[in-house]
């Protein structure tokens, strides 16, 4: 049984069947809520074109560079997160294990607003009633139908996971993703051509400077961070299935700039419907649930677009969920040995139950405040949220730019990512990860803790 080993573990785990499906399982799991849902609304808290600029900008510092990095590890080890880094160096398994756990933290709230998809595709049909602000805040604050629905999302998810990496995640991408971009597409199109539509296309194309604050540079950065799936070993995991020769080189470039299209289209398809119907675009996490409701009724066709946007918007969702569960999925097969089942099982049920009390904290147990180093004091689904984007995934963005430049080293690094790429941005890769993303990332994270206050005075 032993013999042979390290291609029967290969084998054990899975491997991509082709380019195209890693691809799409990559868009899949980098495109999701946090396109279609988050970064309408932090623009539209954000002050639109300032947020969108400073977003834009962090991406292309940020986002091929530690996508590359990502990659480059998980082909390098063929290893969950945990096993990837303490491969390359004994002792440095911490940072891939930050990674699992932010992983963990992530799907057990993301699973929430899964869920609100699912019900709202439902409620697009059956019909939300005139007052659709009541609608939402009745819908999630009560304490058994979101768990309901949380549990036919986490429900799916695991479905999915348990067949595995070809036979699973990559056969519901390929199908899911290109659907998405022709679904959002129709949607751009209906919105941008709205009676008014050109003050929300204004509001989101002209960055005011005035506006550009720290407080908009930390919501880009730990939304860079969540929306390309970095800084937890999503892409170490999904990494670890490619073949040798395969050119992640142009996979990170790739995979950053689809992300970010689809974002900023998701940003033409709610902002510019926003303002023409007369809207507030700083409404916050209720934007799509509340706004576009309204926005789609009064629209010719409304119930049509509708029941659209939000099978697309699950879509999204369920492929980002499944990259987030196989983080931890691959954890319990790799480390504990497991068998995929179990691990699926096991990882399954422990989210859902934390995922419970994300969902109660709308509602019935909204005065359970866990206090944060930020000197704040938030919910538990705020402080699942906060923790992980804000904190937890800098963090591992941070520390996997220091592993690479300093632990493992860049030449080794370089070596890795050559096998299947001729690597023309080579130098300035180097530089970037080396130096400017972790000083970047670090004065980022410091501010955002408050220290950095407290250290200029
Ligand atoms: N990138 C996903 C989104 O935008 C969320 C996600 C974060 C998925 C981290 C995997 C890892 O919705």
């Amino acid at each position: 049984m032993e013999q042979n080993k390290p291609q029967q573990t290969q084998e054990k785990r899975g491997m991509w069947s082709s380019r195209f499906g890693f691809l799409m399982a990559a868009v899949g799991s980098a495109v999701g809520l946090g396109n279609l849902w988050k970064f309408p609304y932090l623009a539209g808290e954000n002050g639109g074109g300032a947020f969108v600029l400073v977003y834009v900008v962090l991406v292309v510092i940020l986002g091929f560079t530690l996508m590359l990095a990502e990659l480059s590890i998980g082909r390098n080890t063929n290893s969950d997160a945990f096993g990837a880094y303490s491969k390359i160096k004994k002792g440095w398994g911490f940072v891939g294990g930050f990674g699992i756990l932010a992983g963990f933290l992530i799907l057990s709230y993301y699973s929430v607003v899964g869920g609100w998809v699912i019900k709202y595709i439902v409620a697009s049909i059956t019909g939300i009633g005139a007052d659709k602000g009541a609608y939402f805040t009745n819908f999630i604050t009560s304490p058994v139908e979101p768990i309901v629905y949380h549990l036919i999302f986490m429900g799916l998810t695991a479905l999915i996971v348990i067949r595995g990496i070809s036979g699973g995640i990559e056969k519901a991408s390929k199908i899911v993703m290109p659907a998405l971009f022709i679904m959002l597409a129709v949607i751009v199109l209906r919105s941008v051509t709205l009676e008014g539509a050109s003050a929300g296309l204004k509001y989101y194309l002209t960055p005011n400077f005035d506006e550009i604050t720290l407080k908009v540079i930390i919501a880009a950065l730990g939304q860079v961070f969540f929306s390309l799936s970095l800084g937890m070993g999503c892409m170490v995991t999904y990494g670890s299935y490619l073949n040798k020769d395969s050119d992640i080189e142009k996979d990170a470039l790739l995979i950053p700039s689809l992300d970010s299209l689809v974002a900023i289209m998701a940003g033409f398809a709610i902002l510019p419907a926003v303002f023409a119907f007369g809207f507030e675009p700083s409404q916050g996490p209720g934007l799509m649930f509340v706004t576009l409701p309204a926005v789609f009724e009064n629209m010719p066709l409304g119930m049509f677009f509708s029941v659209i946007f939000f099978v697309l918007v699950f879509f999204a969702a369920i492929s980002s969920s499944i990259s987030l569960m196989e983080v931890t999925v691959a954890f319990g097969i790799d480390r504990l040995r497991w068998s995929r089942t179990t691990s699926v099982m096991v990882f399954t049920a422990v989210m859902f139950v934390i995922g419970i009390g994300a969902s109660l904290s709308m509602g019935a147990w909204s005065g359970f405040l866990i206090p944060w180093i930020d000197g704040n004091s938030y919910g538990i689904f705020d402080f699942l949220d906060v923790v992980t984007s804000y904190y937890l995934l800098p963090l591992g963005g941070l520390l996997s730019a220091i592993f690479i430049g300093f632990v493992w080293g860049v030449p080794n690094a370089v070596k890795e990512i050559r096998i299947g790429s001729k690597f023309r941005s080579e130098k300035i890769w180097s530089v970037l990860i080396k130096f400017v993303v972790p000083v970047l990332v670090f004065i980022i994270l410091l501010s955002t803790t408050g220290l950095l206050d407290k250290i200029i005075g």
